[in-house]
């Protein structure tokens, strides 16, 4: 299906792996130019950078900065403007944060949490605000854990409720620009950010046999939406939290 995105661009923070790399994979198998941020792992980020052109015909460049840190945001966008003056999907999906139950976190494990996961997606904005066009998507990636109580997730899953409540936010301050910002919800995906979960394989075959559609959510599933977002097709969406999860989360 032509989605009629051929041409634009898209900036994916935290590109490299997992999620973020399968949206940017989609992105670029539709004629998007793609730029890629990273933070640390720059194999993992040369790896996305080799599969994205073998697949599209493109090779992403790729930034290296924390998402979390307001001056590293706005250098990243300014280095961004050697190489675009139009940012058209703006996709905040960078994630980090401290797992520990809610007594034990300190001042420090919420601030580094929310900085990654909440702030960044202000920051980005913010920052490139200048280079949105009039139709530009905003994504942000969120989870279960801003609405149901996951163990250990209470400054990750905080960060995630904050992030959709300033997408709705955000979203009618810059509606009228003609900006769309809007938050995808996946459930389970079998990333690298699992395993630091200490209930991994647990956490797994639970989603795995509890969900309505009989499987795990995949980076892919993720990706697809965010296409649909990202097209013409969601003309009026403006402020959601679009869950894709395979239904996992309607049970009680
Ligand atoms: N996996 C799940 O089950 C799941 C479920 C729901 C929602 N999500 C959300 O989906 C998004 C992607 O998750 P994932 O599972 O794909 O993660 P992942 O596989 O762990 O990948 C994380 C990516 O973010 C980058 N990153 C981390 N901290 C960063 C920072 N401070 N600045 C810039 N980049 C940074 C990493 O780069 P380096 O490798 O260079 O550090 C990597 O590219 C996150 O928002 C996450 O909360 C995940």
């Amino acid at each position: 299906m032509d989605l009629n995105l051929n041409g634009k661009t898209a900036l994916i923070t935290g590109g490299s792996r997992g999620i973020g790399k399968a949206i940017a994979l989609a992105l670029a198998q539709q004629g998007v130019q793609v730029f890629l941020n990273y933070l640390r792992n720059k194999k993992a980020a040369e790896a996305a950078a080799d599969e994205i052109e073998a697949a599209s015909g493109q090779r992403p460049l790729l930034f290296k900065a924390n998402v979390g840190d307001q001056e590293k945001v706005q250098a990243l966008i300014t280095e961004l403007k050697e190489h675009t003056d139009q940012i058209d999907f703006l996709i905040s999906n960078a994630a980090s944060g401290v797992l520990k139950p809610g007594l034990e976190l300190t001042r420090r494990h919420l601030e580094w949490t929310f900085e990654i996961n909440t702030y960044a997606l202000l920051f980005l904005v913010q920052a490139a605000r200048p280079l949105l066009p009039q139709g530009a998507r905003v994504l942000a990636i969120s989870s279960q854990g801003a609405s149901h109580v996951i163990p250990d997730y209470a400054a990750v899953g905080a960060s995630k409720a904050a992030l959709e409540s300033l997408v709705r936010h955000l979203s009618v301050e810059l509606a009228p620009e003609g900006l769309h910002i809007n938050a995808i919800s996946a459930g389970v995906v079998d990333t690298d950010a699992l395993k630091h979960f200490p209930a991994r394989e647990q956490l797994i075959s639970n989603a795995a046999s509890r969900t309505p559609a009989g499987r795990l959510t995949t980076p892919e599933d993720v990706a697809n939406v965010a296409l649909f977002l990202c097209s013409d097709l969601a003309e009026m969406i403006h402020g959601q939290t679009l869950v894709v999860d395979g239904g996992y989360r309607i049970l009680a």
